[in-house]
């Protein structure tokens, strides 16, 4: 069983990693934009947003092409996220994806630049998909602007940074998390099952998956934080503490947290069984989001 992930994992992500390049190395733009955009998308990354897509497609479709240029755009969102979580003025980190962050490569002006860049141009990927129907173009990208913007990722960050240095209960954690990650896991699985063309019952049930999904994510982001080897998950140790953010560990103390993500772990197994689909992948996929260490 864990060949067979390794192999999906393996396969798809240099799939993504060639799509991505074919697609940002053909751009004609400022020299400095494009060096800072690259800098970031090529510095590495798990790639696992574009991987669960692809799993959720798999539960329903069989022509890969059609899901491509949404699960890079999705990288590429993600990836602008990340450029802008880790700047001076919100968690203030060296170091990502085992690099130098991109504001202490570049510059902070370039940074944010970069990152909004990736942020418009995902849209553009999108909206020129030669696969895609345009009704297809215009239900996704309604369910990516959902999901990463102000109702959904950027509205956790902001969340997020507002929590720092206060109490919260674990209620208004779960909303952050949901919100600054789940949201971006959600619509991956969801736009994967969609360009398969599940129904719309199917992708509901998908969803419950997801919400636990997201958190069982976010809750082992947590957890590294605390336990991880910064030399394997490429990003500092400690920078939750400093930042006196709110998380799992913080909250419920690690055993805890390891407590509350298996029961996630459970909730989502449930979700999944009753989705009625080919979701082995998604099976495997959750068991590594909880156990990864990195
Ligand atoms: C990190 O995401 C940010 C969170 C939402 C917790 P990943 O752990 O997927 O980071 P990369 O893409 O592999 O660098
Ligand atoms: C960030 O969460 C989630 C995003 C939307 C980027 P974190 O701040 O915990 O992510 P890391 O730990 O820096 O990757
Ligand atoms: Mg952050
Ligand atoms: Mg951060
Ligand atoms: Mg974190």
């Amino acid at each position: 069983m864990q060949q067979k992930l390794n192999d999906f994992i393996n396969e798809n992500k240099s799939m993504i990693q060639e799509e991505m390049k074919t697609h940002m190395h053909n751009l004609d733009i400022p020299v400095r934009l494009k060096k800072s955009m690259l800098y970031s998308i090529e510095a590495g990354g798990k790639r696992l947003r574009p991987i669960l897509l692809l799993a959720g497609f798999k539960a329903y479709g069989t022509n890969i092409k059609k899901v491509l240029s949404t699960a890079i755009a999705l990288e590429m969102i993600h990836t602008y996220s990340l450029v802008h979580d880790d700047l001076p003025a919100m968690d203030d980190d060296d170091l990502r994806r085992g690099q130098p962050t991109n504001h202490k490569v570049f510059d902070d002006a370039t940074a944010i630049l970069a990152g909004d860049a990736l942020l418009t141009y995902s849209f553009e990927l999108i909206t020129n998909d030669p696969y895609l129907s345009d009704t297809q173009k215009v239900y996704i990208i309604k369910l990516l602007t959902e999901a990463s913007g102000p109702k959904g990722m950027v509205a956790g960050q902001i969340l997020d940074m507002e929590a720092e240095k206060k109490e919260i209960n674990l209620q208004e954690l779960e909303t952050i998390h949901t919100l600054k990650t789940g949201e971006l896991l959600r619509f991956a699985i969801r736009s994967g099952a969609y360009i398969g063309e599940a129904t719309n019952a199917q992708v509901e049930y998908l969803d419950e998956f997801a919400y636990y999904l997201g958190l069982i994510f976010q809750v082992q982001d947590d957890i590294l934080d605390v336990t991880g080897d910064p030399d394997k998950i490429g990003k500092p140790v400690g920078s939750d503490e400093v930042n006196q953010k709110n998380t799992y560990p913080k909250l419920l103390g690690l055993d805890g947290a390891i407590e509350k993500k298996q029961y996630y772990v459970k909730m989502a197994k449930r979700a999944l069984e009753n989705a009625n689909a080919e979701t082995s992948y998604l099976m495997l996929l959750t068991d590594y989001f909880s156990n990864r260490d990195y």
